[in-house]
């Protein structure tokens, strides 16, 4: 079997990515962070978020610079222990003298807490997964304690499917019944609500708009209270948080202007959702997904790819776990593999597979009559020309944007402001 084991540096870290592609730098639309291209990824989202007050830049260079590309350990630990120089700082009595203080710190400690996290769910025992996530939410809850107007957390039941969803509201303003355009926030694949906060929520509060981020099954706080995996009937977690909005916040909630973000893998999760929840008035793919095992299964090198699809599933198990196993993976692979596993809570390459084909939106997206801002990247790796697909099936109902260039990576990562001022533009031209 033939691997390649350096992916393109302007790859993101995102699936198997087996692919013959080489390693060429000058390719990189930015200054590559490491030659390990999964560590670069994981680098731009850090020094993304330090725009919204999520992480300070000379800190995580100084981290990068002594993480050995392709050691999981090494990465977790650097961030580890500017978490918690970070987390020292903010329990100092003296920083807290004032908000921004407080909330600076402990949004930067929350983020390299969660990096220090991202790249250890091989184990699923380890007990960090456990305390990270401890310390991540524990720092996120004292950052937004501090905000100008508070975040609330909030958790419900679903109506349908016994989980129970977690949930945090952002009101724009403290009057008791100005009625605010408002978001419904979800993420895909890896990313936390506490992510959400960096991503959109302080563009969004900046702009005067509400915000609700959520999360459901096979998210990172679901995944690990509720031990429960993803699942494809994804109106069945969002429609329970339009219930919130729309009678808790009834007050405060635009109900007119009322739209659905999905990022990354939650590109398809909200498409899926706003075709069965009318009460939405707009949705915001970033970027757009049209099937995510074409996206997933197209990352295998095809001899075996050719495995699964025969249907020798146990030969298909083996062989992907013993490469791994071997660490013969590029990093970029290996973590796709241990973190897919995790989040779709399967111990099997082949029933991680299964389970990926029942997201497709082929089936639903006739039902689907909202304007849909369908995002696209220009660096695109795991879905590349989806958002295309959607925007065809959508017709005059989507509008289609190209981030392109250094805006141009899975997400726009890094690149935050270019992709809020496109969103919030397409909002404000649509709604
Ligand atoms: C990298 O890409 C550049 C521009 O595309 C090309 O000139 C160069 O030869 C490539 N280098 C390698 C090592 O492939
Ligand atoms: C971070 O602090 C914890 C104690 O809170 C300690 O157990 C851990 O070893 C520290 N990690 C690093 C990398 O310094
Ligand atoms: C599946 O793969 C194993 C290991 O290569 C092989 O022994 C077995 O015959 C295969 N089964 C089928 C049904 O192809
Ligand atoms: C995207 O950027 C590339 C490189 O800068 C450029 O060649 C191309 O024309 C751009 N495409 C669009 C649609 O702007």
């Amino acid at each position: 079997m033939k691997l390649t084991l350096a992916t393109h540096p302007i790859l993101a870290a995102w699936m198997l990515s087996l692919t013959a592609t080489a390693a060429n730098d000058s390719d990189s639309p930015t200054l590559p962070l490491s030659t390990d291209s999964a560590f670069n990824f994981q680098l731009l989202i850090t020094l993304g978020d330090a725009i919204t007050g999520g992480a300070d830049i000379g800190p995580v260079l100084g981290a990068a610079k002594n993480i050995i590309p392709g050691d999981f350990s090494s990465f977790s630990e650097q961030f580890y222990a500017l978490a918690n120089d970070t987390k020292a700082q903010a329990a100092d009595p003296e920083n807290a003298y004032d908000g921004i203080n407080v909330r600076e710190t402990w949004f930067s400690a929350s983020q390299y807490f969660r990096r220090a996290d991202i790249l250890l769910h091989n184990d699923w025992d380890n007990p960090l997964l456990t305390s990270l996530w401890a310390e991540q939410t524990a720092a996120f809850d004292a950052a937004i304690a501090a905000l100008p107007i508070p975040g609330q957390r909030v958790r419900f039941p679903a109506t349908k499917g016994s989980f129970t969803i977690d949930a945090i509201w952002y009101a724009a303003s403290a009057s008791p019944d100005a009625k605010l355009p408002t978001l419904v926030i979800g993420n895909g694949f890896d990313a936390a609500q506490e992510d959400s906060y960096h991503y959109f929520v302080a563009s969004a509060l900046a702009r005067g708009w509400n915000c609700i981020t959520y999360e459901g099954p096979g998210q990172p706080t679901i995944r690990r209270e509720q031990e429960l995996g993803f699942i494809p009937d994804w109106e069945n977690v969002v429609t329970p948080v339009v219930d919130y909005v729309l009678s808790e916040k009834a007050n405060v909630v635009d109900e007119n202007r009322l739209a659905l973000v999905g990022n990354s893998f939650g590109g398809y999760l909200a498409a899926r959702a706003v075709a069965f929840e009318s009460r939405i008035s707009a949705a915001v793919l970033v970027d757009g997904v049209w099937d995510l095992y074409a996206g997933y299964s197209a990352q295998l090198t095809p001899d075996i790819r050719a495995i699964y699809e025969a249907g020798n599933y146990s030969q298909f198990d083996q062989e992907l776990l013993s490469l791994r196993a071997a660490g013969k993976l590029s990093s970029d692979a290996a973590w796709g593999v241990d973190y897919g596993l995790w989040a779709f809570n399967t111990h099997s390459p082949s029933d991680f597979f299964d389970q990926t084909k029942k997201y497709q939106l082929e089936s639903v997206v006739s039902q689907i009559n909202v304007p849909v801002f369908v995002g696209s990247a220009q660096f695109e790796n795991i879905f590349p020309g989806q958002p295309q697909q959607v925007k065809d099936a959508l017709g005059d109902k989507a509008t289609l944007y190209l981030f392109n260039g250094t805006a141009g990576y899975h997400c726009q990562t890094a690149a935050g402001q270019e992709m809020t001022r496109a969103v919030f533009a397409w909002l404000n031209k649509t709604l």
